[in-house]
């Protein structure tokens, strides 16, 4: 008999579906029991023919009772509102729950302000935010891990660093550029070949809703508040995102030595010595982080997988902390690059 942890994925024909596949395959102590879709009724290499010869299953109807007869474990790959009426079942049913989606990542309030009414009120306090260098004894004892947006999961871990030497209310800008699967599978406009092919272009500029996610957690951890201006772009790439802030301290400091003292015990947080770029993260779980300084003038420019640590990656993260596993078993450290 196998003491594997039986884990199952909801949403794994979208792109974050996908990625959590290929890491549960190779996982030493998770046994993928169950995969599901909106419709069920085709096989999983049916719907990614790359994993042909790799791994084969029957592709559910997604349904939480039949979730529960075969998992402990579930990942939500799935669009925010859907999520929560499944998470709400599996936490009634005594299941572990990782969402990758919106719907636990904010209080409540800001949530409804910013994404729609919450149907799953009781458990939302229950939840803690997924992102393990600041949550990590929190998330061991959590049964519902809200994994982080990908902006602000790359946003927070590069501007998180410096703000005790901001000023409360300062103005922050942060630009951000992520590659187009960060929207997801499904087609639009903004996201087909014609628009985004040798093309580059900001979208919701300062009215993206992970920006209420970055001030929220900001408060959260370090109790200041901070103007937060935010904006994404699109980048003609598949995967990849690269966010630039920039700001000015109010203090004398030497901001390289603040970051290696800031991350000194975290595995995932690469300090480089220059600019960084999407392909040494790609196919990683690291996120890079480099500071150009000018006196009391900062760039902070730190880039990671958005499919990876923006998603999958860092829910198998959170999966094996709330297992007691090592933060790092089955995560992969080797880039796609070149
Ligand atoms: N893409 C990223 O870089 C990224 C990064 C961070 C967080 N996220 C978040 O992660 C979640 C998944 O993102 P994604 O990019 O993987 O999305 P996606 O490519 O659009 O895939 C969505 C998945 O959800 C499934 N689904 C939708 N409604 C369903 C239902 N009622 N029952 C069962 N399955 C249902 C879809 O199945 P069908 O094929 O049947 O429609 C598909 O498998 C989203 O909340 C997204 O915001 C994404």
């Amino acid at each position: 008999m196998s003491n594997k942890i039986d884990v199952a994925i909801v949403g794994v024909s979208g792109y974050t579906g996908l990625e959590l596949i290929k890491i549960l395959i190779n996982h030493p102590n998770f046994n993928i029991t169950y995969v599901s879709n909106s419709e069920g009724g085709v096989s999983l290499k049916d719907i990614h023919p790359m994993l042909e010869g790799v791994i084969d299953m029957q592709v559910q109807k997604a349904d939480a009772n039949d979730i529960a007869k075969v998992a402990s474990l579930v990942f939500l790959a799935l669009p925010h509102k859907t999520s929560m009426g499944f998470a709400k079942q599996l936490i009634a049913k005594d299941l572990k729950v990782v969402d990758l989606s919106a719907d636990y990542r904010l209080e409540l309030d800001l949530y409804e302000k910013h994404y729609c009414p919450h149907e799953d009120k009781e458990n939302l306090p229950l939840s803690v935010y997924g992102l393990p260098e600041f949550y990590k004894e929190d998330i061991k004892k959590a049964s519902l891990v809200a994994n982080p947006g990908c902006y602000p999961t790359a946003s927070l871990l590069a501007l998180l660093p410096f703000v005790k030497y901001l000023n409360a209310n300062q103005s922050i800008f942060i630009d951000a550029k992520s590659g187009i699967s960060g929207a997801g599978k499904k087609l639009s406009d903004l996201t087909s070949f014609v628009t985004v092919s040798e093309n580059m272009f900001a979208y919701n500029p300062l009215k993206h809703r992970h920006t209420p996610e970055i001030i929220e957690k900001i408060e959260l951890l370090e109790n200041k508040s901070l103007k937060i201006n935010f904006v994404p772009q699109l980048i003609p790439v598949t995967r990849g995102m690269l966010v630039s802030v920039y700001l000015t301290v109010n203090e004398n400091i030497d901001a390289v030595q603040v970051l290696k003292d800031y991350y000194k015990d975290e595995e995932f947080i690469r300090i480089v010595s220059n600019p960084v770029n999407i392909k040494n993260t790609s196919g990683t779980n690291f996120c890079d982080i480099f500071v150009a300084q000018d006196g009391n003038d900062l760039f902070i420019n730190a880039s990671i997988d958005n499919l990876l640590r923006g998603a999958s990656s860092q829910a198998v993260v959170n999966a094996n902390l709330m297992s007691g596993l090592e933060e790092n078993t089955g995560i992969s450290k080797i880039a796609y690059a070149p």
